[in-house]
């Protein structure tokens, strides 16, 4: 029996891959012009570190941590997220001695040992930002500007975004306080899991899917109301700077987030169109969390993106891999020698060229020119050969014309640019 992968693992395929390079190129693109710098980090990490920023009663350091031990009984943890593996190198490495201010951004794998659905995966993929050492509210604004800029760039129109505020030390204890004596006296109604997290994480209850603890909470308190002035007036200034940048937003008091680290504005990117998994990106600022994890007091806010998410948006709008530009035809053995070599110049200057190594006839040849979507075909013979002239064909409407060899891919890429104008 052949080896299978694992569930909630999946593969990318060709197929699937332009878009895949096309939303991480995107993200490149837009996130550099933010003044974003790429960091890479490993994907396993001490497992203290998730259990120490995450939150030791968070449903992802409880339920859905990859962790192992290593031959040298080390607890390690595949990464469930990327932003405390960007804060542990941060700290490690002191890039807070190189800038005031530090703007990374990272792309790749994450884990988590969830029940696979349709947007939900066990190996997923994130693309993330995280802005550390500004707390003033025009970097949160900035933060959710690039994040919405992004999503007009590559096109996905079908998100709002909500953002709330989960005030600081000082002012959520006195909410958190709230919420518990408001549960107190529901908690029968509860499910079972809010039950527990009623006295570990109570905020929590305010995010389960459950109808009946929907409904109970429904008339919960609002942690907009129990923000002490400064978390207060942050989190207005956020929304005017919004505003002034034409961000289009909305309220959403009962967003608390499913990591411990957040405070002040959180916000989310949802969608309708993914069934139950309906953020796309999601973030917030994480203002004690440098320090946390051994490092100075800085502030920081970040976001990250599922990328399987994205895709799944995206749909038929994805992209597609590029096609051959040219597919060379050899008609008998002599040119099969010459198209050969022609072949290795063509692609070493730059142009997408295929032919048949396994010996088919011609007609079959231009079958396979057909089903790789070549652009041009270009058949070689003895006469060609003996001329060196050639007929070029442009596959999309047949017409043909005589190109010299010596000055072949000149007369291409001419061709070429003249036709990526003409559908300009
Ligand atoms: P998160 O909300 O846990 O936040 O995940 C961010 C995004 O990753 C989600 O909105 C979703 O699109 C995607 N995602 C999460 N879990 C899965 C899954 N099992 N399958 C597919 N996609 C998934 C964080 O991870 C924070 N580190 C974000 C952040 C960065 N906050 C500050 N900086």
């Amino acid at each position: 029996m052949s080896i299978t992968g694992i569930k909630g693992m999946n593969d990318i395929l060709p197929e699937e891959v332009a878009t895949w390079q096309f939303l991480e190129q995107t993200a490149r693109r837009i996130f550099s012009l933010y003044g974003c710098q790429e960091i890479r980090v490993p994907v396993v990490e001490k497992t203290e570190l998730f259990c120490r920023s995450i939150g030791e009663t968070t449903d992802i350091v409880e339920k859905e941590m990859y962790t192992f031990s290593d031959k040298s009984d080390h607890s390690l943890t595949l990464r469930p997220e990327g932003t405390a593996p960007v804060m542990r190198s941060f700290i490690q490495h002191k890039l807070y001695n190189q800038d005031s201010v530090s703007k990374l951004y990272y792309m790749g794998p994450m884990f988590r040992y969830e029940r696979p659905q349709k947007g939900r995966y066990r190996q997923f993929h994130q693309i993330g930002a995280e802005i550390i050492g500004l707390d003033d509210p025009r970097i949160d604004a900035q933060v959710l500007a690039m994040l919405d800029h992004y999503f007009a760039a590559v096109g996905i129109q079908d998100v709002s975004l909500q953002i709330n505020s989960l005030g600081c030390p000082q002012c959520r204890p006195g909410y958190r306080q709230q919420l518990i004596d408001f549960l107190q006296q529901r908690l029968d109604g509860l499910c079972e899991d809010c039950q527990r997290r009623y006295s570990s994480n109570p905020l929590r209850v305010l995010d389960c899917k459950a109808k009946g603890c929907k409904e109970i909470t429904a008339d919960a308190p609002s942690v907009l109301d129990h923000l002490c002035a400064g978390c207060d007036s942050h989190f207005n200034a956020v929304q005017q700077h919004l505003q002034d940048l034409s961000v289009p937003f909305a309220i959403n008091n009962r967003m608390v987030r499913g990591l411990d680290y957040y405070t002040k504005t959180t916000f989310e990117m949802v969608t309708g169109n993914l069934g139950a998994q309906n953020a796309v990106a999601a973030g917030g600022r994480y203002d004690g969390l440098v320090e946390e994890l051994g490092g100075p007091a800085l502030p920081g806010i970040g976001f990250a993106m599922g990328v399987e998410r994205l895709v799944l948006l995206l749909g038929d709008a994805g992209r597609k891999n590029p096609v051959p530009q040219l597919f060379l035809a050899a008609l008998g053995e002599r040119a099969q020698k010459a198209c050969f070599l022609v072949l290795n110049q063509l692609q070493k200057q730059g142009i997408r060229a295929e032919m048949d190594l396994s010996g088919k006839s011609l007609k079959a040849q231009m079958r396979r020119a057909d089903k790789l979507g070549s652009l041009y075909t270009l058949v070689l013979g003895d006469n060609e050969l003996d001329s060196g002239e050639a007929e070029l064909k442009k596959m999309a409407d047949g017409s043909q014309s005589a190109v010299t060899l010596e000055r072949l891919s000149e007369t291409l890429k001419g061709r070429l640019d003249a036709d990526s104008e003409s559908s300009l």
